[in-house]
């Protein structure tokens, strides 16, 4: 039996980390009973301290996974995050604080203030903390990628000691080359005692482009844990994408010495769900998960693919769960089927909140003939984006064509209940009612992306638009909107996007 490798999710901390890519705690449960389903062993749920969203997000977290897998939050080397965590995590049946802080030169002397010795005692004193309120605590030895090794070796030494049970090596900046960071993981496989006991885990970031590349080197090297993503989502570039891992484990798996528990099937899944929910869409040639991750265009590659699946092909899609064929849903299609096919996609309702889900689809499906499994996503973003929301769209109208002057009338409902109505002109239809939205909510932003992508296939197929905006400090906001009007899925994303940020503005006011 080969080792089996760890898998710690962590698309709802770091990955949410990713500019536009905030998740409410609703949107992180659905993740996360996907992230159950697939069977990953660790979901880092959040960062308690840094906002009342990832306080409730952990603890929420913590509740749905009960004994199968671990949930873990993530700290400073702080007394009271770790306090603040441990609270949070209460509700887990295996929780897992995750604290540490930075190692190399830079974090030390520009970012820390703090010498060697006071850096090993500050990780001491967070371990043992931190093992106060829990068993299982995780030590990050942030950028330990650019640290000098006898320092990781002694710092990872200290907090084994301390009593640490997992020790996190990341490669914060995704600077090291792979080979350079594997010698690291043998460097402190041959040196720390006791590190036999403890899992070693990788965490790296995709800045050169190499995060898998370095996982998989780690492997090789003794790391037992790889933390990762869906869709490669997180800070910068991103982090090491958990459908490339687990594939690249799976396809050399008897080399690696390593497997994971990972349910590949779900792996498409995973990814349409996270994109969907975040509005970051996957690149077409993404490794794994990209539309055309098994497309074949050329004459020569298609003639040979008909001949033999594997002279182009090195993974069958249905191992990654693409491709296959979809369920698809009619408006004849009763309340048992509709809900039986959500489970199935990872969604679980209640009765009180499955019936306007219920109705949502009846509509679309009385518009579409046929309703697939990414309208039925669309339908529960749509709704869950409309239960979040601060402004909700009422009605909007436009008067468009040669030699016409686009002009929007729209009205929107405020959280008092009242109804505002607007008139804007615009260059083109959707410019007039952005216009007309910004007279009624009044915040300012930059619009800086616009795309439109039918959801299915088809003349009828749902609109999903996704947009975004700068507010004035500089953060960035995604918004969604899906419809079969692509008017409407316009104006409705550019709301999302200026609810959350408003709603944003007030979490950090
Ligand atoms: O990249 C990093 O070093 C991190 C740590 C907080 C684990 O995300
Ligand atoms: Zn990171």
């Amino acid at each position: 039996m080969t080792r089996k490798i760890a898998i710690f999710d962590t698309t709802l901390r770091d990955g949410e980390q990713s500019p536009g890519a905030s998740m409410n705690t609703e949107e992180k449960l659905v993740v996360a009973r996907e992230l159950i389903r697939m069977k990953v062993d660790v979901i880092e749920a959040g960062f308690p301290i840094s906002s009342p969203g990832d306080f409730k997000s952990v603890a929420e977290i913590g509740r749905l996974a009960g004994d199968d897998c671990v949930v873990c939050g993530l700290t400073r080397a702080v007394d009271r995050d770790i306090e603040v965590a441990a609270e949070a995590l209460a509700t887990a049946k295996r929780p897992r604080i995750h604290t540490g802080l930075g190692v190399s030169p830079s974090h030390l002397r520009d970012k820390l203030r703090l010498t060697e010795d006071q850096a090993v005692e500050r990780a001491v004193h967070a371990v043992r903390y931190a093992k106060s309120f829990v068993d299982d605590v995780e030590f990050y030895a942030e950028d330990a990628g650019r640290a000098d090794i006898p320092f990781l070796v002694r710092i990872i030494q200290a907090a084994v000691d301390a009593g640490a049970t997992v020790v996190n090596i990341p490669d914060t900046t995704g600077y090291n080359l792979p080979w350079d960071f594997g010698a690291r993981i043998r460097s402190l496989v041959e040196n720390v005692r006791g590190i036999e006991d403890v899992t070693v885990s990788v965490h790296t970031h995709n800045d050169l482009g190499m995060a898998t590349a370095l996982a998989m080197e780690a492997v090789r090297n003794g790391a037992s844990q790889i933390e990762c993503t869906i869709n490669g989502l997180g800070e910068r570039a991103g982090n090491t994408a958990m459908e490339e891992v687990v594939m690249a484990i799976r396809m050399h798996g008897e080399e690696l010495d390593a497997h994971t528990g990972v349910d590949t099937r779900e792996l498409t899944r995973a990814s349409r769900l996270v994109s969907s929910i975040t509005g970051i869409n996957v690149q077409p040639n993404k490794a794994i998960v990209g539309a055309n991750a098994f497309a074949h265009s050329s004459g020569i590659h298609q003639d040979g693919v008909l001949k033999a699946r594997d002279t182009y092909e090195i993974i069958d899609p249905a191992d990654v769960g693409a491709g296959g064929s979809q369920i698809i849903l009619s408006a004849r299609s009763g309340h048992a089927a509709l809900r039986h096919r959500y489970e199935e996609l990872g969604y679980a309702f209640t009765d009180a909140e499955f019936e306007p889900v219920y109705e949502a689809f009846l509509e679309v499906a009385d518009k579409k003939k046929e309703v697939y499994d990414g309208d039925l996503e669309s339908i529960v973003n749509e709704r869950n984006r409309a239960d979040e929301a601060i402004w909700t769209l009422d009605a909007v109208q436009i008067s468009c064509g040669f030699p016409l002057t686009p002009t929007a009338t729209l009205t929107l409902i405020g959280e008092d209940g009242n109804r505002i109505t607007e008139v804007a002109y615009g260059t083109g239809p959707v410019d007039a009612v952005y216009k007309a939205v910004d007279k009624v909510v009044g915040v300012g932003c930059d619009l800086s992306e616009f795309s439109v992508k039918a959801v299915t296939r088809g003349i009828d197929a749902l609109g999903e638009v996704t947009v975004r905006v700068t507010g004035g400090d500089g953060e960035v906001y995604i918004g969604r909107g899906s419809d079969g009007d692509i008017i409407v899925s316009s104006c409705r994303a550019y709301l999302n996007a200026l609810n959350r940020l408003i709603a944003d503005k007030r979490e950090r006011a």
